[in-house]
């Protein structure tokens, strides 16, 4: 079947926080742009999740629910075939959203000033989830190799050494930077939190969203061991769009690791549960929509590629790094010797490009641009030929 991945409609006055942020900074309702920043897409629903949602409305009262066990195995056939994880049913536990996760998980399994390791730059509420509950931010900054980055072991693990660091919160694949972590780091990394005993969150919300030639690995596949010192946040939010429906996934393979989740979850909320509409979106997405995923897929690819061989031909002085995941295209623009204010301001107000702001994402983002490419082509075409008229009186 071909999916519509050309068309979609503009999504002002409708509750996007991406559209929200686009009008208050000025932008037309007439003007033909969307945004590119906020981690979703601007692609039409697949039409199989449309349809179970209607079916639902339609011919079922919307009560409490919970996962029935068709959604439970529907969940772990995703993972085995998708994946090559083979995940129990009764590991899931429900959460709204990943972010939910990991700000329960720090609450749950580390205490006010003990230690949670990022690797910076990331994805920016993972630290407001450390900070704004008191815990102490173990930075691990990502090495920055030019087109791609790599994790400094050898101060990964003297961080994991100190004995007040508890908590590792993993991004794989990781945002922004765009990587997918390989087997042998992801078991390097496993080798070190089990040795300085550290837990691991593994944040896999964008586990789906591979591009052509890379393989994600679930954390918890690496080994049994691994399995019992981590928590999966895996959910269909990013891959099908779906994050309004508010339905995650999220695996705890230990059972005592699983009772403590549990039990801190039932603390703030007697009755934890997902979104009935969620998880028959859900349901129908893993079980149909593989084929709109690939498409997809390849839209993002083709939109990457036009991206990065734009700013090799026009614009050198941008270094764009290697997208092996996600759809969000991390950028270096301080080769354009512009201040990231000035740079921020050009994109605004004379090229009219609304990306997320390096920065926002830590220090070291400083400089960069992170470009949402789940959109229809024709708005990274347009967009590139805006830069190229903007830059011209700023670039030598
Ligand atoms: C790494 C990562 N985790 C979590 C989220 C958001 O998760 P949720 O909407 O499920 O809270 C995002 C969204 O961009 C993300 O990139």
């Amino acid at each position: 079947m071909a999916y519509n991945f050309e068309t979609v409609g503009k999504r002002y006055h409708t509750g996007s926080r991406k559209w929200n942020e686009l009008l208050a900074s000025g932008v037309r309702e007439d003007e033909d742009i969307i945004p590119f920043s906020v981690a979703d897409m601007e692609f039409e629903t697949a039409p199989e999740i449309v349809t179970a949602i209607k079916e639902e409305v339609e011919h079922y009262v919307l009560g409490y629910a919970n996962p029935t066990q068709e959604y439970l195995d529907t969940v772990c056939r995703w993972m085995r075939e998708r994946h090559g994880w083979d995940a129990r049913p009764e590991w899931i536990l429900p959460e709204h959203g990943i972010v939910d996760a990991f700000f329960n998980a720090v609450k749950i399994f580390t205490q006010p000033g003990e230690g949670v390791m990022l690797m910076t730059p990331v994805y920016y509420p993972m630290y407001r989830a450390v900070n704004d509950n008191s815990r102490v931010l173990v930075d691990c900054p990502l090495v920055y190799k030019g087109d791609r980055y790599e994790i400094d072991f050898a101060d990964f693990e003297r961080k994991a050494a100190d004995e007040n660091t508890k908590l590792l919160i993993l991004c794989s694949p990781h945002n922004p930077i765009g990587r997918v972590w390989r087997r042998d780091e992801l078991e390097h990394i496993a080798e070190i939190c089990l040795k300085h005993h550290v837990l691991v969150l593994s944040d896999e919300i964008h586990f789906d969203l591979v591009m052509p030639g890379h393989r994600h690995i679930v954390y918890a596949s690496l080994s049994e061991e691994a399995a019992n010192n981590c928590i999966v946040c895996t959910a269909p939010s990013k891959t099908f769009n779906l994050a309004g429906l508010q339905t995650s996934n999220i695996f705890v393979p230990n059972p005592a690791l699983r009772e403590q989740y549990m039990a801190g979850l039932k603390r703030g909320n007697p009755n934890p549960k997902c979104n009935i509409l969620g998880y028959r979106a859900c349901e129908a997405a893993y079980k149909h929509s593989a084929p709109w995923l690939e498409q997809a897929i390849r839209v993002i690819d083709t939109n990457r590629k036009l991206v990065a061989d734009f700013m090799a031909r026009e614009f050198p002085q941008v270094q764009v790094i290697d997208l092996e995941a996600t759809y969000l295209l991390w950028m270096n623009w301080r080769g354009l010797g512009l201040d990231s204010r000035e740079l921020e301001r050009i994109n605004h107000q004379e090229a009219r490009l609304f990306f997320d702001e390096g920065y926002i994402f830590g220090a070291q983002g400083d400089g960069f641009e992170r470009w949402n490419l789940a959109c229809p082509t024709r708005y990274i075409r347009e967009a590139l030929e805006r830069m190229k008229t903007a830059y011209k009186k700023y670039v030598k």
